[in-house]
């Protein structure tokens, strides 16, 4: 049967493409350590397959076709189109149609109606976390979307719903296959309205701390409340909430946080452990 062997979030923002170049050398040292870490802590658990659950950046989807939820359950994905990101060295990104399809027709079996699509972009919200992490050899990369960019989003008790679905799904899959989940996305930041840029620290680390909790209720309700009121990047930390709720909301274990306003954003890096796999992995 297949296995869940990790949890894993990451902070994306084009400008950390971008701009690599034009960003300060400590900020750059500071992404590095943080991705290379993660990559360490994705290797670690030698995952088969790696589900991306990942925000659309208008690369896949508009406001005349816009899921809440899109599984990929074709062979590959194509690589990022950004013109920023030309030089990712994978054009094409194997993923597991298998693996997918079991998740959409556990979704669908379990009241769920998802999107599906035979062939997506992994645009950057993927790629930079993908390919900072200097992973030794990519594992296949089955993407998930979840609508995190325009209202109306999916709630946060269905993204817990989402989770725990996906961790299920994995469970019941008969191939022997060691499956990670990598979150992209938030923290908070706010992207094309008037509060451009701000970086909500408090948010943040109201998140850090109640992830670190796990108690699901607290957790529902403070982004319930609080994501009405910070700016609108924020809302990716739906993919997180996704991961926690695979991992059985337990394990959390923060990389690192640092507020980046050279790129925007609050960026966060952290791992999930799922207990009793974990032992075995090490
Ligand atoms: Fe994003």
């Amino acid at each position: 049967m297949a296995r869940l062997v990790g949890c894993f979030a990451a902070s994306h923002g084009p400008l950390i493409a971008r701009d690599w170049d034009k960003l300060p050398p400590a900020v750059r040292d500071r992404f590095s350590a943080d991705f290379i870490e993660l990559g360490k802590r994705v290797a670690a658990v030698k995952p088969d397959v790696i589900i991306a659950v990942t925000p659309d950046h208008w690369v896949n989807f508009f406001i005349n076709n816009l899921p809440s939820v899109c599984i990929g359950v074709g062979e590959a994905s194509d690589g990022p189109p950004e013109p920023f990101l030309s030089d990712f060295p994978w054009k094409e990104v194997p993923s597991h149609p298998g693996l997918a399809r079991h998740i959409l027709d556990t979704a669908l079996g379990s009241d769920f109606e998802p999107s599906l699509s035979h062939r997506l972009k992994l645009d950057h919200g993927v790629c930079i976390p993908l390919w900072w992490m200097e992973l030794p050899e990519l594992p296949r990369v089955l993407p998930i979307i979840v609508n995190d960019l325009e209202p109306p989003m999916p709630s946060i008790r269905r993204c817990f719903a989402w989770g725990r679905l996906i961790a299920r799904a994995i469970a019941t899959y008969p191939e022997n296959l060691r499956v990670a989940i990598l979150a992209t996305g938030g923290l908070s930041h706010s992207i094309g309205e008037a509060t451009m840029g701000a970086i909500d620290e408090p948010f943040d680390h109201e998140c850090i701390k109640l992830f670190k909790a796990g108690d699901e209720a607290k957790l529902t309700a403070y982004l319930d409340r609080a994501l009405l009121k910070t700016g609108n990047g924020a809302h990716e930390v739906r993919n997180w909430v996704v991961a926690h709720a695979a991992a059985g909301g337990r394990g959390f274990d923060l990389i690192d946080y640092v507020p980046v306003p050279e790129v925007y954003v609050g960026c966060g890096y952290a791992s999930w452990t799922v207990a009793a796999e974990q032992k075995q992995a090490a």
